[in-house]
C-alpha cells in the first residue's frame, strides 16, 4: 500500500487533498498519510488533522493518517510527497506585497518582487527536502504546490539534481472548467492545450472534431465579463490585443497586460490594508473555527473562497496517473526537453503533458507568436537568474533578476525594494 508524505499538512488546502483521495479510492491503495509540519503551525496541523481522520473515518476508509513534526519519518519510504509550505507563514505574504506596494510598485505572491522573494526563501527549504528524500525515498515522487511552483521545480530538476518531480497549479484546471461551462461543454468533450511557464501560460481549445473554438471562448468571455480565479481581481484584457494573441492568457497576464490598472486596485487595498495576503488571514481564521467543529466530517464549502480552491484535482489525479500509468493528458511544470522550442531544453515549463509511470511526456507545442515569446523568454531568464540568486545569495544576481523582471521598474527603484525586503524577510534569507 501507498505511503504518501505532505509537506505543509497544516495549511488549509489539506481538506482538499484529502477528498481528492477519497474520491479516488478505487486506483490508490492508500495505506498511510503523514502530515508535517514545523513548529509553528502545529495548531493548524492539529485541527486539520483531525479533520482529515474524521473524513477517512466518514469514507469508511482505514488509511493512516499521521501527524507529525518530523519530516525525516515521514519522508521514510514514502511513495509520494507533495509540498504545499509557506516559508515564513502569511505574515511573509503581507510582506511582499505590501513593501512593493509602499513604493507604488506590484506587490503579489507570485509576481514582480514578492514572487522572487517567495522563491529567494523557498527554494533553499526544497533543496533541504530533496537531500532528505535523496536518502530517505529515493524513489518518491515529489509533487509540488509550494510557490513560485515553476521556479520550485526547476530548482529541484537543476540545482536539487533530482529528475522524480512535478510541479501543479491549479489555474490550468479551473480555465478547463469555466471555459468548457461557457461553451455549454464538459471538459471531457474538449481538447485544451497549453504551453509557457507556471502563472504565465497561454492556451488554445478545439473539439474532439478538431475545430479550433478558442475565438469563440473569447466571444463568450466578453460577453460575460468575469473571471474564473477568486485571487485575483478582474478587468478585462483589452480586446483587439486578445484577438491578436489567437491564443488564451491565464488569469495571471492581467499583471503583465493591465499593470497600471492592477497596480492601482492593490494600491486601493494597500490603503484599506486588505491586501490579498491580509484577506486570505482572515479567511483562514474562519476556515479553521469550521474546521475545529467535531461534527465536521468534510470539505466544507468555505474553502471555495481560497484561490487554490480545486486543486486536488490536480494532485490526486497526478500521483493516481503517476500509479496507474494511467497516460492522462495534464498541465505540469515539467521539464521542457524541446517541447517549447522557444525555451532552453533544461528549464521547466507547464504545458500539457501525458502523465505515464514514469513522469510526465510533455506535448510538442513548437514556436511561439513573438507576442508571447518576447514575453516568455524574459519571463524564463528572470526566472533562471533569480533561482541562481536564491541557491547562491549573491546580491548582484538578486538585483539582477529585480531588474529585467518586467513588474519591477529599473534602477534606485529596484535596488530600494529590493534591499529593504532583504532586511524584512532576513530570518528567512540565510543564503544572503
Ligand atoms: P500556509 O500559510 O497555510 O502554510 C502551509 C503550512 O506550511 C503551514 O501550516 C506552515 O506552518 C507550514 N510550513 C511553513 N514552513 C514549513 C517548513 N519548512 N516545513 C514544513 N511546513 C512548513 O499556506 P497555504 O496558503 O496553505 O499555501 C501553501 C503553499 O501552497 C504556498 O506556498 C502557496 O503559495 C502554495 N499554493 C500553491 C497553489 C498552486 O497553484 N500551485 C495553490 C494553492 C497554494
Ligand atoms: C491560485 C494559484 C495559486 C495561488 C493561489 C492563491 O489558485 O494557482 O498558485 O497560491 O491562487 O490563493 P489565495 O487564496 O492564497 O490568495
Ligand atoms: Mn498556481
Ligand atoms: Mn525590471
Amino acid at each position: 500500500r501507498i505511503k504518501i508524505a505532505t509537506i505543509g499538512g497544516g495549511s488549509s488546502y489539506t481538506p482538499e487533498l484529502i477528498e481528492g483521495y477519497i474520491k479516488r479510492k478505487d486506483e490508490l491503495p492508500i495505506g498511510e498519510i503523514w502530515l508535517v509540519d514545523i513548529e509553528e503551525g502545529k495548531e493548524k496541523l492539529e485541527i486539520v488533522g483531525n479533520l482529515a481522520r474524521r473524513m477517512v473515518q466518514k469514507a469508511g476508509l482505514d488509511w493512516e493518517i499521521h501527524l507529525t513534526l518530523d519530516r525525516r519519518e515521514a519522508l521514510k519510504d514514502a511513495d509520494f510527497v507533495s509540498t504545499q509550505f509557506r516559508v515564513g507563514l502569511l505574515d511573509a505574504r503581507i510582506k511582499d506585497e505590501r513593501i512593493p506596494l509602499s513604493h507604488g510598485v506590484l506587490g503579489q505572491e507570485t509576481n514582480g518582487a514578492g514572487g522572487m522573494f517567495k522563491a529567494f526563501r523557498t527554494i533553499p527549504v526544497i533543496l533541504d527536502i530533496v537531500k532528505d528524500m535523496k536518502e530517505l525515498c529515493p524513489n518518491a515522487w515529489l509533487v509540488n504546490f509550494t510557490n513560485p511552483a515553476g521556479m520550485v521545480t526547476e530548482a529541484v530538476l537543476k540545482y536539487g539534481n533530482f529528475e522524480r518531480v512535478v510541479g501543479l497549479c491549479n489555474v490550468p484546471i479551473g480555465h478547463n472548467m469555466r471555459e468548457s461551462q461557457l461553451l455549454g461543454k464538459t471538459v471531457e468533450e474538449l481538447q485544451f492545450q497549453y504551453a509557457g511557464l507556471n502563472h504565465h501560460h497561454w492556451h488554445k481549445i478545439h473539439d474532439k472534431d478538431g475545430n479550433d473554438l478558442t475565438e469563440k471562448v473569447m466571444d463568450a468571455i466578453y460577453e460575460n465579463q468575469d473571471n474564473i480565479m477568486e485571487n485575483i481581481k478582474f478587468i478585462p484584457f483589452f480586446e483587439e490585443q486578445l484577438r491578436d494573441l489567437g491564443m488564451l492568457p491565464c488569469g495571471y497576464h492581467q499583471y503583465y497586460y493591465l499593470t497600471d490598472d492592477m497596480v492601482k486596485k492593490e494600491l486601493e487595498e494597500f490603503a484599506t490594508n486588505s491586501t490579498r495576503a491580509e484577506t486570505v488571514k482572515k479567511l483562514e481564521a474562519e476556515l479553521f473555527e469550521i474546521y475545529k467543529n467535531p461534527e465536521l466530517g468534510e470539505k466544507p464549502e468555505q474553502l471555495s473562497k481560497r484561490g487554490g480552491a480545486y486543486y486536488s484535482d490536480a494532485a490526486c489525479e497526478l500521483i493516481a496517473s503517476i500509479h496507474n500509468d494511467k497516460r492522462t493528458d495534464m498541465v505540469v511544470s515539467t521539464r521542457n526537453n524541446g517541447a517549447l522550442s522557444d525555451l532552453p531544453y533544461d528549464c521547466a515549463v507547464e504545458v500539457s503533458s501525458i502523465i505515464t509511470a514514469t513522469g510526465p511526456k510533455p506535448i510538442n507545442f513548437g514556436k511561439f507568436p513573438a507576442a508571447q515569446r518576447g514575453l516568455v523568454q524574459l519571463m524564463k531568464a528572470m526566472e533562471e537568474v533569480t533561482i541562481e540568486a536564491a541557491v547562491t545569495g549573491n546580491y548582484g544576481k538578486a538585483l539582477q533578476a529585480f531588474t529585467i523582471n518586467p513588474l519591477v521598474p529599473s534602477g534606485k527603484i529596484a535596488k530600494t525594494i529590493l534591499d529593504e525586503m532583504l532586511v524584512a524577510h532576513k530570518d528567512h534569507l540565510p543564503q544572503f
